[in-house]
């Protein structure tokens, strides 16, 4: 068995996932796969990668789209022979409004990117890991699948569903050796964001009894979740967030 392990990350070109390739790369006998749908961004985080470090593949592909991302599993195949940790990590918020006001679009775009990337991760990932009878996937989720933020029903629902999603899948594959987790981070200021005007930004802020994050303040939780000192962690919610949800 290599000695090496392979992680793939997908939204790796966005704020959390530009740190935790950052992280992940310049781990010990590490290489990557990273993967986003924007070839922009993915360079962007090409560009801040740390000077030494393992391998680096990359993919351009749609989380939403199965057969995308299992090529992206499948580059990892092919060129390091095998897969440890899947990160999915992609993920989008939705336009703000009360519930009626949402359009069909916009609560389909949320759950084929939020929770059908998720799946088709878990899907494209576990072929692999079954056959290894071993393998680590973490999902991103949010304190909003935790918490109620009104006018953002999609991205609650969403993400409340990628947490239970962790759950079911964890019970599901345990006894082929491979477990899933996710990470609910608070706010920390990303391109999701670029919409939002400040007067929002401030509210979320105050909210957040630490202040608002950084990506950086993430890393650790998934790294840990990907190493085998969590090897009896499964079905967890590891919930990241300045204390947002204490109250
Ligand atoms: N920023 C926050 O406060 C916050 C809080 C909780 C959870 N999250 C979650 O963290 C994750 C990362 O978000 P971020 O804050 O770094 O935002 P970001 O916008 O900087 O990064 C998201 C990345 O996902 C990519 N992406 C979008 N749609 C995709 C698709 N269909 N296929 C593949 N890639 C796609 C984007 O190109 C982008 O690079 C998301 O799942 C987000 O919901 C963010």
């Amino acid at each position: 068995m290599s000695e090496r392990r392979v992680v793939v990350i997908t939204g790796a070109g966005g704020t959390l996932g530009a740190a935790l390739s950052c992280q992940f790369v310049a781990e010990p006998e590490t290489d990557v796969v990273l993967s986003d749908v924007s070839a922009a961004s993915l360079d962007a985080t090409l560009a801040v990668l740390p000077g030494d470090h393992g391998a680096v593949e990359t993919l351009l592909a749609d989380v939403s789209d199965l057969a995308q991302v299992e090529a992206v599993i499948g580059l990892a195949i092919e060129r390091f022979g095998r897969l440890d940790v899947l990160i999915s990590n992609a993920g989008v918020l939705a336009p703000n409004g009360r519930i009626h006001n949402l359009a069909t679009e916009d609560w389909e775009r949320a759950f084929r990117i939020n929770v059908l990337g998720a799946v088709n991760g878990i899907t494209a990932a576990v072929g692999v890991m079954r056959t290894q009878q071993s393998g680590s996937i973490v999902l991103t989720a949010s304190v909003a699948g935790l918490t109620a933020w009104s006018h953002a029903a999609p991205y609650c629902a969403t993400k409340a569903a990628v947490i239970q999603l962790a759950k079911v899948a964890a019970v599901e594959y345990a006894r082929d050796g491979i477990r899933v987790n996710c990470v609910c981070p608070g706010t920390f200021l990303s391109g999701i964001h670029d919409d939002l005007p400040p007067e929002a930004i401030d509210a979320i802020a105050v909210k957040h009894p630490l202040g608002l994050g950084a990506a950086a303040d993430l890393v650790g939780a998934y790294s840990y979740l990907a190493s085998d000192a969590s090897r009896w962690t499964t079905g967890s919610a590891i919930v990241v967030d300045g204390g947002y949800s204490a109250p």
